[in-house]
């Protein structure tokens, strides 16, 4: 009799146990997938995307698709498979991983995809830098798809108007809805040319100019009707202090303003390279940088270096460090008063310590 009730407590203790595992291997995902909630940028930093894995985005673009109410990045997927990946976000700190939107299957070099919004067919226009190992095909690429995150497929790749194309940067003009290309170019990117593209965006126009700017990693942005370029210099992997330009028309003629980048002790941009000026809605002159940090080649790992750019009313461009940043640094455009029209810095969030070179290097 005792041995029945030993073995009745028993099997009742088994299956407790056996519940109680169950359970644990039920709920492990969701102790071990708890997305980080960014409330910030930290540029330089690691950036976790709701996969719990660092954002593998590099050399892109962001758009904001006003329908869909969505941010869309989109850059050099380093990991396997290698091609452009997607992540999308509603406030710019958090990031959904919509996986791999274009693998580049045979092209050997594929880099710095650019991605525009189609309104008027709604579809999505990627051009990229399409090259070999050697960087001597030097050529663009450029892929469409219906959806934003994808499958892009690839329609074409040429020289534009017959000239080697190899970093490239995109610039969208809200007012007059013309989209350019910015490409580092002949001579080994010895100089800037900038080629408008078609009114569907799939292809280029003979609207193609060298605006003699040195010459890598372009960003545009347009303020008062004057045109800023912003630009690394060559040096591969290894970053190089920065030169911004500006311009009355984005066909140039151009004038060289020196470095933006205030503070940079390390001379090198913060220790990144430019590949995008992405203007934020919603409020006043909300100018993002975006920057790679590739830490000596582009890899999953390589972080991003995200600031705000800030016009002075004298018209310069400016770049200053910070540790950790938000949008509240910018006037939201509702909020038409009397405020400067300019970045709005409040003074406790800024890093003092912009010649602060371990920081801004690490
Ligand atoms: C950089 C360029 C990168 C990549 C690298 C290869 O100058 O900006 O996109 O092409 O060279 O060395």
């Amino acid at each position: 009799m005792k041995t029945n009730i030993e073995l009745l407590a028993f099997r009742r203790f088994f299956k407790l146990i056996s519940i109680g595992l169950w359970l644990f291997v039920l709920y492990i995902p969701a102790f071990s997938q708890q997305p980080t909630q960014n409330t910030s940028f930290k540029p330089g930093g690691e950036w976790l995307a709701d996969d719990g894995v660092h954002i593998d985005c590099h050399g892109g673009n962001i758009i904001f698709v006003e329908s869909l109410k969505t941010f869309f990045w989109y850059g050099e997927h380093r990991g396997r498979p290698q091609g452009a990946s997607c992540y999308s976000s509603t406030d710019l700190y958090n990031w959904k991983n919509e996986g791999v939107v274009i693998e580049k299957g045979d092209i050997q070099t594929f880099e710095r995809p650019k991605v525009i919004y189609d309104e008027n067919n709604d579809r999505y226009v990627m051009w990229f830098h399409y090259d070999g190992n050697g960087y001597t095909i030097a050529e663009l690429g450029v892929a469409v798809s219906d959806n934003p995150t994808g499958p892009f497929k690839v329609i074409d790749h040429y020289r534009p108007n017959g000239h080697e194309s190899r970093d490239i940067g995109m610039y969208f003009d809200p007012d007059t809805k013309k989209a350019y290309i910015g490409y580092a170019a002949d001579h080994t990117n010895l100089t800037i040319r900038i080629v408008e593209l078609s009114e569907d965006y799939l292809s280029i126009t003979t609207n193609d100019v060298d605006i003699k700017a040195h010459c890598e990693g372009p960003g545009i942005l347009k303020k008062n009707n004057t045109f800023y370029l912003l630009t690394s210099q060559c040096s591969g992997w290894t970053p190089n202090p920065g030169t911004y330009y500006t311009a009355p028309d984005i066909m140039g003629p151009y004038t060289s303003q020196g470095s933006p980048f205030i503070g940079d002790a390390g001379n090198n941009s913060f220790n990144s390279q430019p590949c995008f000026i992405f203007k934020i809605p919603g409020y006043r002159d909300a100018y993002l940088y975006m920057g790679d940090r590739w830490n000596g080649g582009g890899r999953p790992e390589s972080q991003y270096v995200f600031l705000p750019i800030t016009i002075t009313a004298e018209g310069k461009m400016e770049l200053h460090w910070y540790r950790e940043w938000d949008l509240s640094m910018f006037t939201p455009e509702r909020r038409r008063s009397g405020r400067r029209n300019r970045v709005t810095i409040p003074s406790n969030s800024r890093n003092r310590g912009n010649n602060d070179t371990r920081d801004s290097n690490r």
